[in-house]
This record gives structure tokens, sequence and C-alpha cells, in this order.
């Protein structure tokens, strides 16, 4: 648990988070089988005004956040967009636009930058147009994101391209490469879909076969290699692959902290799939008293809590257990090692179900909706 001096500014500097996500909204108009939001979207009508996320980021400031990832849903669906990201900015936080690209017109973009904006990261689903506008459920989405680029290098802002991987565009991870390197990216995420959420809905038809994982990392290697000082690749394996866990949020409540659009302060962006925790909002505590103080940042805070095997491990400090969403959805308790650890009891039963299911022909995606239904997938 984390004790410190709430009014003195070096023990709070201490252990303050560096990094926020904001989910502006969630609303959005692609649909992508994989979102990282909750399977139970917040609706328009419960979001944070716009007085309320200024004072979310002056709060945030004051706590010594360091970035925020401006994100939803889709972010620029919010009209009063510019007023919150001018209050981040003022707040000294370096700030990522996290956008599908599909609603932002030059104008717009070129006042956000006018306003401080610092990045722009744009999501990538394939390089085949009629394919990727399939698996964002949204017509035309392709050409408008390379639209989008356009205007981010025109403006001169630092482009990340994302591009989630999953079994529908595995095989194209070359020329998802070379994609990323026309539109101008800086910074290549080929970041491989976690399943959780909607995409544990859909891991019946997402998750690619180990062979396909490993055949990228090899692609990884080499385009680093050759694209030394262009462009940076990031590369995320699936967890149901790894042999030893990641240190999920980098600890829990130790660096990031989320923030979904009605205001709920979450360690992390799935925390609220964790039955049981129970989550402040903003409206009611100053952030730094959330932070510091509340039982759902500090229930798997540091290492205290862990069970064998991380309690004897010599990792332990390194990846913290693994992910605890990833424990609490496959063993039922949060505390656990996370499955995706080669010493977790449950680890050889991922393998097998991702092997398994890697295997069988793709079924309907259960497109990301208010309302959950599914649709042909091909
Ligand atoms: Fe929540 Fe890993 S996604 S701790």
């Amino acid at each position: 648990m984390i004790e410190a001096g709430d009014n003195n500014s070096a023990d709070l500097c201490a252990v303050a988070p560096m990094g926020l996500l904001a989910e502006l909204t969630h609303r959005c108009p692609l649909q992508c089988p994989y979102c990282s939001n909750p399977t139970e979207l917040e609706r328009a009508s419960g979001e944070l005004s716009t007085e309320e996320w200024a004072r979310v980021f002056k709060e945030a400031g004051e706590l010594g956040i360091l970035q925020t990832h401006l994100s939803g849903g889709e972010p620029t669906v919010r009209k009063d967009l510019e007023e919150i990201l001018k209050a981040a900015v003022d707040a000294g936080i370096y700030t990522n636009l996290i956008t599908a690209g599909v609603l932002l017109s030059k104008e717009r973009l070129t006042g956000l930058k006018d306003l401080g904006l610092d990045h722009v990261q744009l999501s990538v689903q394939h390089v085949d147009a009629q394919l990727a506008d399939k698996i964002a459920g949204f017509k035309g989405g392709y050409s408008k994101k390379i639209q989008l680029a356009e205007w981010v290098k025109e403006l001169d802002l630092p482009l990340t391209v994302n591009s989630p991987m999953h079994r529908h565009n595995v095989e194209y991870l070359e020329e998802i490469i070379e994609f990323a390197l026309k539109l101008g990216a800086e910074r290549l995420e080929v970041a491989h879909i976690q399943y959780y959420g909607w995409a544990f809905e859909n891991r019946h038809t997402l998750i690619p076969t180990k062979e396909q994982v490993y055949r990228n990392a090899d692609i990884v290697d080499e385009a680093r290699e050759r694209l030394k000082g262009v462009m940076s690749i990031d590369f995320v394996v699936p967890d149901y692959y790894a042999v030893r866990p990641k240190p999920c949020m980098g600890g829990w409540g130790s660096s990031f902290m989320t923030i979904s659009p009605t205001g709920k302060v979450l360690p992390c962006h799935a925390a609220a799939s964790i039955k049981g925790l129970e989550f402040e909002n903003v409206k009611d505590r100053h952030l730094r008293d959330i932070w510091l103080h509340s039982s759902s940042f500090n229930k798997y805070r540091g290492t205290d809590y862990l069970p064998e095997p991380c309690k004897s491990c010599e990792f332990k400090e390194v990846d913290f257990g693994g992910c605890r969403c990833q424990a609490f959805m496959f063993t039922g308790d949060a505390t656990n090692t996370d499955p995706a650890c080669s010493k977790s009891s449950y680890h050889k039963e991922l393998l097998e179900i991702a092997e398994r299911e890697s295997k069988l022909a793709p079924k309907e995606f259960l497109y990301r909706k208010f309302t959950k239904q599914h649709q042909p997938a091909e």
C-alpha cells in the first residue's frame, strides 16, 4: 500500500502515475470486434462534461501525470475535444490523440495542432481496403485513414500507426510494415490482440496459430534491423502463446490510470471486468486521493498479495505476476498468477485453448456495439 504525505510534493512525485488514458466517450463509428472498451459500453448521456474533464486534467497535472492518451471510443465525436485538449495542454501534459481517423477534417486537425496537440496515433486494420472496412465494420474508413495520415505529416505531427494483429491480418505483416512506412509513421505498434472483453467474445475467430505469431516475430526482427532510425516497431505477442507474462500496466497502480467516459477511475482499461472491485469517480474525489487511497488501486499494488508460485519467483518484481484481469478471467481469482506464465498451473490449458481455437474455421464477428449482435465475418 502506498504511504505518502498527500501535501508533500516530493513524496507525491515519487509515487505519481506517468500516464492517463482518457476515454472521452465510448461512442465510435467503427465496430472492431476486438475493441478494448468493456462489453458494457457507457452511454453518451452519462459522459463527463467539458468542465469535468477540464478539472480532471488540472488535477492530473497537479498529481504529476506527464502524458495523456485522448481516446475512446472515438474521441473526435466529442464536439468539445478542443476545450478538453486545451485543459490537458494547460496542465503541462503531453497529448496523444488516439483516433480511427475517419471523422477528422484537415481544418479540425490543424486547430488541434494549434492548441498544442503533440502526437497522433492512427489505427490500421488491414492493407486491403475491403478487408480493412470489413474488420472495422465501417465502409470507406480505409481511404479516410490514408487521407488523415497525409494531413498529419503535412502538419509535421509525429505519427504512430497501431495495427492490432489477429487471424484476419496476421499473414499481411510485411505489407502492413510497408504501408506504415508509406504513411510516414515514425512508430508502428504490431500489437497482437489480448483476449479480454470484446476480443474474448471473438477469440474463436481472431486467435492466430502459434506458427503465425512466431513468423511475425521473425518479420519484426528483420524489419527493426532494416528500419533503424526510420521507424521503430513495437511488437506484442498474444498472452496465450507467451512463456513469461507481461508486466501488465507496468504493475497495477504503479504508473498508469484510466478514466472512463462517465468518470470511473480504473487501474487499467479492463479493470471493471474483475468482479467485486469498486471504482471511485472523479466527480466525487480529487484524482490524487483516488490514486493514493482508493481500494481498487491499493488492492493489487506491489507484490505482497501474490500467492505462490509468484511469491518465491525471482521475476516477481519484473512482471508482477502478469495481468490481474486475465488471472481473474481465467482462474476466477485476480490474485492468482497470470496463466500466461509457464509456472501457472493453468498455463497448459491456456495454450491448449489457443491451439484448438486457432484451427477452427472463422465464424461470425460479434461486432462492438451498444447492443451485442453477430454479423458475418467474410
Ligand atoms: Fe487489467 Fe492487465 S488488462 S491488469
